[in-house]
């Protein structure tokens, strides 16, 4: 692992729409998931979705974490196992609506209750400081203060059907960070490449295909205990990316000195909050901050050797394509990365 400094957090600017979000996102303790990320004033966006949602992969376009209810997080079967989550319709998914009927299924992955290092152990067996910094392990949530109920936090965004913690180390926020690495799509003679529809031109990024479900996503992964996000970002996008953990020491300190300018250049960030991952549980849920790297000229990340590592199968620079079904709510933070830099989407 790479482990240095990056200084893009003095300098990091964020996304007019994300400053709306956040202004917009005001989680009240009594459990109602309020609107919680507009793309921007005027084009909140609605779920069109009623139904309960029918397996994990699922992901119509028109549902974006813009939805005002989770719907990844409802998904039937539990990631990476056959326990089927109770199903929650879209009228019962807050907390507000009394639901006596509710029998949410109790699961926790065995490799979370065998307790590696990055997992909590069981509630009741130690006493975790909800809501604050707790020793090094950071409980606060981005969406501020969330329930608690007998001695365990409430998803903020409501039911999912399942209690426990699935295949999440913490209860509560799991903190991940995702580095958006950006550059302009050029033709064979160096020109930028322009959508005919829009006029726009076509941003790519470095995309890698996760080991574990197959889909196409942001390098981005799980923030340590005590660690910036800044270095968050620039570790992980150099573990999946360019496989700095099966490097050499020589090679790992010149993969360093050429992605310490990019992330040292200011960032854009592009989204801070609940992810709607179909991990997440009533009582352990992911949150991220989504930073934009951007490479205006052409000339510097794309030397970079992209190798895949970690969890990743597969990496590449992938065109912004709003058909492509990504992991998670990425496809989301590419869209606000697209519109922040007027780019085709
Ligand atoms: C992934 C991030 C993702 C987060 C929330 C993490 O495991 O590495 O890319 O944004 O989960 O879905």
């Amino acid at each position: 692992m790479i482990r240095g400094s990056a200084s893009w957090a003095g300098s990091v600017r964020l996304a007019l729409s994300t400053l709306f979000a956040l202004r917009s996102s005001a989680y009240s303790a009594g459990g109602s998931p309020a609107l919680w990320c507009a793309i921007s004033p005027g084009s909140l966006r609605k779920s069109l979705v009623t139904t309960v949602p029918s397996d994990c992969a699922w992901a119509p376009t028109q549902v974006s974490m813009s939805s005002t209810l989770h719907i990844k997080s409802r998904c039937p079967v539990y990631p990476g196992s056959q326990t089927s989550r109770f199903p929650v319709p879209d009228d019962r998914v807050k907390w507000k609506t009394e639901w006596p009927e509710y029998r949410p299924t109790v699961y926790t992955a065995a490799a979370v209750l065998a307790q590696p290092e990055w997992a909590d152990p069981d509630v009741g067996s130690f006493c975790p400081q909800f809501n604050i910094l707790d020793g090094s392990v950071e409980r606060r949530s981005h969406e501020g203060e969330y329930r608690v109920l007998d001695g365990k936090p409430l998803n903020p965004h409501g039911r999912t059907g399942l209690t426990g913690r699935g295949l999440l180390g913490r209860w509560g926020p799991n903190h991940a960070a995702d580095p958006i690495v950006t550059r302009w799509k050029k033709d064979g003679g160096g020109q930028p490449v322009v959508n005919p529809r829009s006029g726009l031109p076509l941003l790519q990024f470095v995309s890698i295909m996760r080991k574990d479900c197959g889909e196409w996503a942001i390098p981005g992964g799980m923030v340590d205990p005590g660690e910036r996000v800044s270095l968050t970002l620039q570790r992980e996008f150099s573990e999946e990316a360019l496989n700095s953990l099966a490097a050499s020491p020589q090679q790992r300190a010149l993969l360093r000195q050429r992605i310490d300018k990019l992330f040292s250049s200011p960032g854009l960030q592009v989204y801070k909050g609940y992810v709607d991952d179909p991990r997440n549980t009533d009582n352990a849920w992911m949150e991220t901050v989504a930073v934009n790297f951007h490479d205006e000229t052409g000339d510097s990340v794309s030397e970079l050797p992209l190798q895949a590592g970690d969890d990743a199968g597969q990496v590449t620079w992938m065109d912004f394509d709003s058909t492509l079904s990504y992991y998670a709510s990425h496809s989301h933070f590419l869209e606000m990365v697209a519109k922040e830099r007027q780019a085709h989407w």
